[in-house]
């Protein structure tokens, strides 16, 4: 199985990038062939699961950081 990376971006979505198959709570399924896809964070994309910039329009604000590793 090849390695999936997830990186969420500043203010902006999480690009993951890998073979990915993305399921939404109805079960509606998304087969990802590109090789990196942004999925919208912020919640006003209107191309829902995809970031489509609007991000930046409504200027989402997210610089979460998880706590560092002991
Ligand atoms: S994160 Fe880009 S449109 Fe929502």
């Amino acid at each position: 199985m090849a390695e999936i990376i997830l990186t969420p971006l500043d203010n902006g979505p999480n690009l993951i990038k890998g073979p990915v198959k993305i399921i939404d709570a109805e079960g509606q399924v998304w087969e990802v062939k590109k090789e990196t896809v942004a999925l919208c964070r912020c919640g006003g994309s209107a191309s829902k699961p995809f970031c489509d910039g609007t991000h930046g329009k409504i200027r989402f604000s997210a610089v979460n950081r998880a706590p560092r590793k002991a």
